[in-house]
Parts: structure tokens; sequence; C-alpha cells
């Protein structure tokens, strides 16, 4: 797995696939596997990046204050690294608000985006809550105590019951995050600012994709993300939750290939 060294920190990323580069940014408390079944499709035809976000997966923990903002700009670091000028970045999640990050901070980078289970609105103080709460938890407990308590919302009930593999592997992955990098993300996730006005300037092609029933990132939420996009597709994918890339992987990757497709050269 290629890695790059920044002021000290290494981050570890997938590059596969040739053609036109797409970046795929996880979730929380995830890493770039949550990406498995998009990166087999997608590098079929595409160049794909998936980057390990500080302090998950391979990549080191996130130093001194987390902000959103690190993450993107490590996302810009590694394209500099692969001599790559512009992507079309997908999101999943807190991916989608590094996204959003992105295209306030370097959008002559970005080509097009994909917004997977996210939100454009900040935590209310009821999820302010919910952050500290979690901080606290992985900081008694650990990360499998997170992992315990995400699982449940990850994926639809049928899924829980009939996809232990599925859950096993998720379950896994979130275990194998370090505290230091849930705690930068907490932190990260409960500062984040209000995306909607970032969307709203934005002039480049926007894929939204929703799980029915996600109750994270509801329907709601993605189809506010399309009236302040103005013109956004939207795919909204039943039997599906949170992980809905994981869930219905056909679904999702045939919505992401055909906007593609549309938006980038052959
Ligand atoms: C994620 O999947 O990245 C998180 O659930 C995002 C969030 O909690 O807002």
């Amino acid at each position: 797995m290629p890695k790059l060294e920044l002021d000290g920190v290494t981050l570890h990323y997938h590059d596969e696939g040739s053609g036109e580069p797409i970046v795929l940014v996880h979730g929380f408390p995830l890493s770039a596997d949550v990406w498995t079944p998009q990166r087999a499709a997608l590098s079929a035809r595409h160049r794909v990046i998936t980057p390990d976000l500080r302090g998950f997966g391979g990549s080191d923990p996130m130093p001194g204050s987390p902000s959103l903002d690190v993450y993107a700009d490590d996302i810009i670091a590694i394209l500099d690294e692969l001599g790559v000028g512009q992507a079309t970045v997908g999101g999943l999640s807190m991916g989608g608000y590094i996204v959003m990050a992105l295209l306030r901070r370097h959008p002559e980078r970005v080509r097009g985006i994909m917004l997977v289970s996210t939100k454009a609105t900040p935590d209310t103080e009821a999820g302010k809550q919910a952050r500290n709460d979690m901080i606290a938890l992985v900081e008694r407990d650990g990360p499998t105590a997170v992992a315990d308590k995400m699982l449940p919302q990850m994926f639809t009930e049928r899924t829980r019951a009939e996809n232990a593999e599925l859950t096993s592997f998720v379950h896994a992955m979130m275990s194998a995050s370090t505290t230091a990098g849930i705690v930068g993300a907490a932190t990260a996730l409960r500062d984040r600012p209000d995306s909607t006005a970032t969307l709203a300037a934005a002039t480049i092609p926007v894929l939204i994709v929703v799980g029915q029933d996600d109750v994270l990132t509801t329907v709601k939420d993605a189809q506010a993300m399309q009236a302040a996009s103005g013109g956004a597709q939207i795919e909204i994918v039943p039997a599906a939750a949170h992980l809905v890339n994981l869930e219905q992987p056909a679904q999702v990757d045939s919505a992401m290939l055909s906007f593609l497709d549309e938006t980038t050269n052959p």
C-alpha cells in the first residue's frame, strides 16, 4: 500500500486502475476498506485513489487541533504526490463533509462530487453532546465499544440478521481504528460548519446517494442537499441504511459509473 510522509505523519492510501482520477473518502470510524466493492468496480475504467484518513486504517492519528480541513488538505497532498491536478471526489458520510471542505479550500482541484450517506447541515446541540459522549466512551472503553455502539445503525435489520460476514467485516474495521483517530474525528465532526452555502455555490456535477432506510443521514437530508445544489442527480437506494455502498453495491456502483460516464472524459 503506498504511503506519504507529511510533517511526520504517515498517510496510507490505495491507488488502483487507470484513467480519470476518482478519490473516495471514507466515513467514521472506518477506513479505505469501506470502499472495497467500489474500488473493484470503478477501477476497471478509472484511476481510483482511496486514502486512509488520519487515525484510521494504516494512517497515523492527527496531531494538534482536529479539523475536517486537515483531512481535506491531506487529500490534496496525496493528489500532489501522484501528480493529479483534478479529480472527481466521492465521500461517504464524514467523507462527504470532507468533500465539502475540499470544495471550500481547493475548488480548482475538484471536477465533480459524489455525496454518499451524508448531509450539508452541522451537528445540532444534541448531536454535539453525542460526539462528546462518543469521545468519553472511546477514551474509557476503546474503539471496540464505539464499534458495538455504531454497528446497529450501519445496516438494515435484515442485513444484520442475514449477513454476518458483512457486519463482522465492518465491526472489525471500526475496532481497528485508533482511540486518537476517533477522538480527533469526533471533535472535527462536532465542530464542522454548515456546508449548505458551499453546495449552493458549486457549479460542478453532483451525484447524491442515500439508503432509503438510513436513520443517520436520511432521504430528507439528501433531498435538502439536492435542493441546495440545484440540479444534482439523486439515487435513493431501497433496502439499505447508512453503509449503502456495502449493502447494495451493485446499485451504487452503477449509479457512480453512469455519473462518471456523463461527467468525465472517456
Ligand atoms: C460517518 O458515517 O462518517 C458518521 O456517521 C458521520 C456522522 O456521524 O455524522
